[in-house]
């Protein structure tokens, strides 16, 4: 038993969790995710997993993500940068939704199924619809030679490493990271891009696991603040544009392993709902950071603050303004919008860890859950 218990201290790697251990894996396993895939010099992207396809790609109406949990996250994310980069309209779909109604899908159609594991029954279940409806099928999968890759027609691996706690985090940066490279390599193929847009977005890219590594920097501070709202029975996260799910996934982390009710919201739908449960004792957890659409995040601050809500901020470093109004601000670096949600979702994986161990939670295998989900 005490050699059990050492082989499980050497696969943690000297951290307490594995979900811990992952978190801090993030700035290598995005690393291993785009190496080979992006060439900043130049300007280009390669996925070899869908090459074959990339003529294709021009000529395409629609692209449908299907997915569940973090995954689904992802794939909102992934919306975002398919329709500013690339231009074609994505619609993103829970698998288990999709799979029973009776979809329009043509073979104009991509479906993009996304899967940490690769087993997920609803997912595979759309799939197989789609794919009999004549859609081509692209997946994005962790684990490598699992059931879904093998039922697609092509595919581009997240490379993130096995993922052991039942929460998912390195996959999900995986998943956003691929997305990522995919909206890029979809706007190279069909024009709409420049290169030298390129050039700039693929430097900056190249760049983002050291800033993942300075977000990471912010652990101290941020268990501390856990340390405050830890006692707390709801909580809400608000963002705006790719914020938003960056606040569903904070979300969706939190109420997994800690067992506080929590919520994620567009910020401007707070005035239509959540607005009303906002008093001293409501944490809400705010995407911050300087970009389009911080002038009205900071408006939707002022109304939490007026009703007393308790603000915690995720900042862009050097920030003052929100400074002035938030209870407490944690900082990410700067990076151009694309990135936000691959920064921006550091501070919320920790903070969720921090606050289910104060809880005294199973942090790695929580209550209900599973890592994989092969029934309906
Ligand atoms: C389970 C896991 C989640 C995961 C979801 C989808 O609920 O606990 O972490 O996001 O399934 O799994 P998949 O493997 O398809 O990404």
């Amino acid at each position: 038993q005490e050699l059990e218990l050492k082989l499980e201290m050497l696969e943690k790697g000297g951290f307490e969790h594995f979900m811990l251990k992952e978190i801090y894996e993030q700035p290598r396993s995005i690393k291993d995710c785009m190496r080979g895939r992006i060439y900043p010099s130049e300007g280009k992207v390669q996925l070899g997993g869908i090459k074959e396809f990339a003529e294709k790609l021009k000529n395409i109406d629609r692209i449908i993500i299907v997915a569940c949990g973090t995954s689904w996250h992802a794939g909102l994310v992934g919306e975002y940068l398919i329709e500013e980069y690339a231009r074609i309209p994505v619609e993103v779909e829970y698998a288990s939704e999709f799979r029973y109604r009776n979809p329009i899908i043509t073979e104009k159609d991509v479906v993009i199924a996304i899967s940490q594991s690769g087993e997920t029954a609803d997912t595979m279940a759309a799939i197989e619809m789609a794919k009999e409806r004549g859609a081509t099928i692209f997946g994005i999968c962790n684990v490598a030679g699992a059931s879904i890759p093998r039922l697609t027609h092509a595919g581009v691996y997240t490379h993130a490493g096995p993922e052991i706690g039942v929460a998912s985090t390195k996959a999900f940066t995986a998943q956003v990271t691929v997305l990522t490279l995919m909206a890029f390599y979809m706007a190279q193929q069909r024009g709409t891009i420049t290169e030298s847009k390129m050039i700039e977005l693929l430097t900056e890219l190249d760049h983002i696991p050291e800033k993942i590594q300075k977000a990471l920097e912010s652990d101290k501070l941020i268990k501390e603040v856990a340390e405050k709202i830890k006692d707390s029975r709801n909580c809400l996260f608000l963002g705006r544009g790719s914020g938003f799910p960056v606040a569903l996934e904070g979300a969706l982390k939190l109420k997994e392993i800690s067992y506080i009710h929590a919520e994620g919201y567009p910020a401007a739908e707070m005035k239509h709902g959540p607005i009303a449960l906002i008093d001293e004792e409501m944490p809400v957890v705010f995407i911050a950071t300087q970009n389009s659409s911080y002038e009205k995040v900071i408006s939707n601050i002022q109304e939490v603050k007026a009703r007393k809500g308790k603000v915690i901020a995720i900042v862009t470093e050097g920030d003052t303004e929100v400074k002035k109004m938030a209870d407490y601000c944690i900082e990410i670096p700067d990076a151009n919008e694309a990135f936000l949600p691959l920064l921006a979702t550091i501070p919320l994986q920790l903070l969720s860890y921090h606050i289910a161990v104060l809880r005294g939670c199973n942090i790695d295998q929580p209550r209900n859950l599973a890592k994989s989900v092969t029934v309906e």
